[in-house]
């Protein structure tokens, strides 16, 4: 799987404290199935990261994993809460996208207003750069209003690995299980992410969506959204929609 969405950058924001933490996240990844892993630390407008910064800690991350054995594919990129000047920022080259695409992973607050999140798709897109909507379940707004529109304004969207493989009466309670799933059957989602932490409050989690994933869903369908897409956009070629 190519895992999109993480936070393995040590000490730079919420997610892995130290390269031990780093590189601890990395290995239970990809002993779950992840090929490739993009690095996505939080920007904030008022908070932003460097990223100069974040490459090079990035590729001495790069150098422990090899020297742990673990065989993996890291990439950098943000993910960005939005705000309205967002593509000026991007423009400067002050915002890492994703793997150096034209692709940007942006997140809301969870209350923010459907309207907001249709006009960062539009500003986006009116400035040349593909919106990623990062974990889509989360956005009461999209939970309300659905999927169509902002994938038709040329959004798309990525959801987390954990809420697709809950189990057991949870899962069938659970408003974000629900969501993921009927998005999931109906094709309406490109990319898939851990959004991985730390080791002992966020860990990654995919072993039961990978399941639930080859029992529901199209192989076509599934490998085009576990590594078909991501693979396109490292190439910086358009996804089919
Ligand atoms: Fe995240």
């Amino acid at each position: 799987m190519f895992d999109i969405h993480s936070h393995i950058i040590y000490h730079i924001d919420d997610g892995s404290r130290d390269m031990e933490e780093s590189v601890e996240l990395i290995r239970s990844d990809v002993r779950q199935g992840a090929t490739d892993i993009i690095a996505t630390p939080h920007y904030y407008p008022e908070c932003p990261g460097d990223p100069v910064r974040i490459k090079e800690k990035l590729s001495s991350i790069e150098k422990a994993v090899k020297k742990a054995g673990i065989s993996v594919r890291l990439y950098a990129g943000n993910e960005v809460l939005y705000f309205d000047s967002m593509a000026e920022r991007l423009k400067n080259g002050e915002i890492l996208t994703l793997a150096g695409s034209r692709y940007t992973l942006i997140e809301f607050y969870p209350m923010e207003s459907y309207k907001t999140i249709l006009k960062c798709v539009r500003n986006i897109r009116n400035a040349g750069y593909l919106p990623v909507i990062a974990h889509a379940e989360r956005f009461r707004g999209l939970r309300e209003n659905g999927l169509d529109e902002i994938i038709g304004l040329g959004a798309y969207i990525q959801l987390s690995t954990e809420p697709i493989g809950r189990k057991g009466l949870s899962a069938v309670f659970d408003g974000e299980t629900r969501f993921v799933r009927k998005a999931l059957k109906r094709k309406e989602v490109h990319f898939l992410g851990t959004d991985m932490h730390r080791a002992d409050t966020r860990p990654p989690v995919i072993t039961d969506a990978l399941k639930w994933i080859s029992d529901n869903l199209d192989r076509d369908y599934a490998n085009a959204i576990l590594f078909g897409n991501a693979m396109k956009m490292t190439e910086d070629n358009e996804i089919d929609r």
